[in-house]
């Protein structure tokens, strides 16, 4: 079984995480304080940007096809490197949709 280096730049959180297993669930396991809530793909509330390496991921209703390339859904997504993640930065739909309800909110 193959593991991969999780690093979360700019925090001093580094977990090590087998090809098998979720970043998510590693996360938890170890304690560390990634945000997530559905836990099947949805919510994008545990997405994470990919600043280097490689995740395999399965299709989900939250990623478009080109945000699977730059954002990881920790609760689905797998590494296939070593990784540098960045939290706190979601994808474009997801601010969209977020802005939407503002705006929806302010009416
Ligand atoms: S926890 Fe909802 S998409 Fe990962």
């Amino acid at each position: 079984m193959t593991e991969y280096t999780v690093e979360f730049v700019g925090t001093e959180e580094t977990v090590t995480v087998s090809e098998k297993e979720t970043i998510l669930d590693r996360c938890i396991d170890e304690g560390i304080a990634q945000e997530y809530s559905c836990r099947v793909g949805m919510c994008l509330a545990c997405s994470a940007k990919i600043v280097e390496g490689e995740v395999t991921q399965p299709a989900s209703r939250g990623l478009t096809e080109e945000e699977r390339e730059e954002y990881a859904l920790t609760c689905m997504a797998r590494p296939q490197s070593d990784l540098k993640l960045r939290r706190g930065e979601y994808p474009p739909s997801i601010e969209a949709e977020a802005g939407e309800q503002t705006a929806a909110a302010d009416d």
